[in-house]
């Protein structure tokens, strides 16, 4: 089985030599080739290159079953790789939303026991079919913006039933969906009701009962801890992450959204894959990323959501760092999984170049999720998870049309991905 694209205006990210991430100047680097060819077989990107150059009789000798898209006008960009979400969740949460237009803040709606604890509340009485349900729509909705992977956390349940079921609800769109996923176990997502005033005890039972659990049923890939002023501390979040070192799950952590918390430096310490938020992020945090193999990671959703302050990501790209940026997608600060939106809001709000938001949203992604030699870039060998677009004049068109659907056609394990009615 195979799949040839043909007459591709541009051809974008193509990489002839993979790299892990792209950091410092190379995130203004993408390459592209004008007037292209991509073939696919089976799940895999095998070839590419120029139109004037397509033996296509050499190409296909012997191939049976094959597809052709003609992709006049439009352009094929490497899928999108969504590296934060809580996209899991029982209901939408507007009335927070409305309460925070009224003057309210997002820390004094989580103290009155909304925000993290009120979806926390909702989990408890939702079945897992129909978180199931609810999140299979969400994961169509991002797929056919052009996201080809998602990262999905835990941490609405804050008890083991409720946690686990979530975790198994994960593990369910991983076989169910297209998309690549991976899951991050997020008990230190809040301290529940039962537990205020007792942190610790909490964090015990995170350490003691549910991360040797979540091992043991394999439920996730990796740990999350909220570290931040308000939820949980630099010594909480070691201990975390020690136990997750432990039992083999690589942490990635929410770090500095609403503080200089030492949740950075602590997530660079245990070798984490990413810290992700970032908004109080000064050169003593810089410098410790700058020797880490740690990906900084922007969620321009949340914070343009809840008219927070903005990540330096400018300062930390110019300081010679690697930057991904992610979507967020949760109900209570970014309701949104639209990856072109991050794209745009890359470029228009923290003055990333196109392609240095295709970076951030693409191979830089990737590495975030540990899925960097698979996915992000068009190039042999790597999955064939890619969109055409419409008729569009060029990479820059991407992040400039905001709030528009550019994305077209969308491949993913090297198949044409169809919209159910
Ligand atoms: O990444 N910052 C912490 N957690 C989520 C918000 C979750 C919620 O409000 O439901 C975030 O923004
Ligand atoms: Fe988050």
């Amino acid at each position: 089985m195979g799949l040839l694209i043909e007459n591709i205006r541009q051809l974008v990210h193509i990489e002839e030599m993979k790299a892990q991430w792209a950091k410092g100047k190379e995130m203004a680097l993408v390459n592209v080739l004008d007037d292209a060819w991509l073939w696919i077989e089976g799940d895999r990107i095998v070839d590419f290159g120029t139109m004037n150059l397509l033996d296509k009789d050499e190409l296909l000798q012997g191939k049976s079953d094959v597809q052709f898209l003609d992709a006049t006008n439009k352009m094929v960009f490497p899928s999108f790789v969504d590296s934060h979400t809580h996209l899991v969740y029982p209901v939408s949460r507007e009335g927070e939303f409305v309460d925070r237009i009224r003057g309210l803040s997002y820390e004094e709606i989580a103290h009155r026991g909304g925000g993290i604890l009120n979806t926390a509340r909702k989990m408890k009485e939702i079945s897992e079919e129909e978180l199931f349900i609810s999140a299979m729509n969400r994961l169509n909705e991002i797929l056919f913006l052009g996201t080809g992977a998602v990262e999905i956390k835990s941490g609405y349940g804050l008890n083991w039933e409720a946690e686990r079921k979530m975790l198994r609800v994960i593990q369910q769109l991983k076989k169910a969906s297209p998309l690549t996923i991976r899951s991050s176990f997020l008990g230190a997502h809040a301290v529940p009701q039962e537990y205020k005033g007792r942190q610790e005890k909490y964090v015990d039972l995170v350490v003691n009962e549910m991360i040797p659990q979540v091992a043991e049923e394999k439920l996730a890939d990796f740990v999350d801890v909220f570290c931040d002023r308000g939820f949980f501390t630099v010594q909480d979040t070691e201990r975390i992450l020690e136990a997750g070192q432990q039992y083999g799950l690589r942490a990635k952590i929410h770090a500095n959204e609403l503080d200089y918390s030492g949740g950075i430096q602590a997530g660079v310490k245990y070798n984490a894959l990413s810290v992700d938020h970032l908004e109080y992020t000064g050169d003593e945090e810089i410098k410790a990323l700058l020797s880490s193999e740690t990906m900084p990671t922007v969620l321009p959703g949340a914070a343009f959501f809840l008219g927070m302050v903005l990540a330096p990501a400018r300062k930390m790209i110019d300081a010679g760092l690697p930057l991904a940026m992610a979507s967020d997608f949760n109900p209570g600060s970014s309701p949104s999984g639209n990856m072109q939106l991050i794209m745009s809001m890359a470029s228009i709000q923290f003055k990333l170049l196109p392609e240095e938001a295709l970076n951030a949203t693409t191979l830089n992604g990737a590495y975030a999720m540990g899925l960097s030699s698979e996915l992000g870039t068009i190039a042999r060998g790597k999955k064939a998870n890619l969109y055409i677009t419409k008729e569009i004049s060029g990479l820059s068109f991407m992040p400039y049309a905001f709030g528009s659907n550019k994305v077209e056609t969308v491949i993913l394990n090297g198949e044409i991905q169809t919209q159910k009615t």
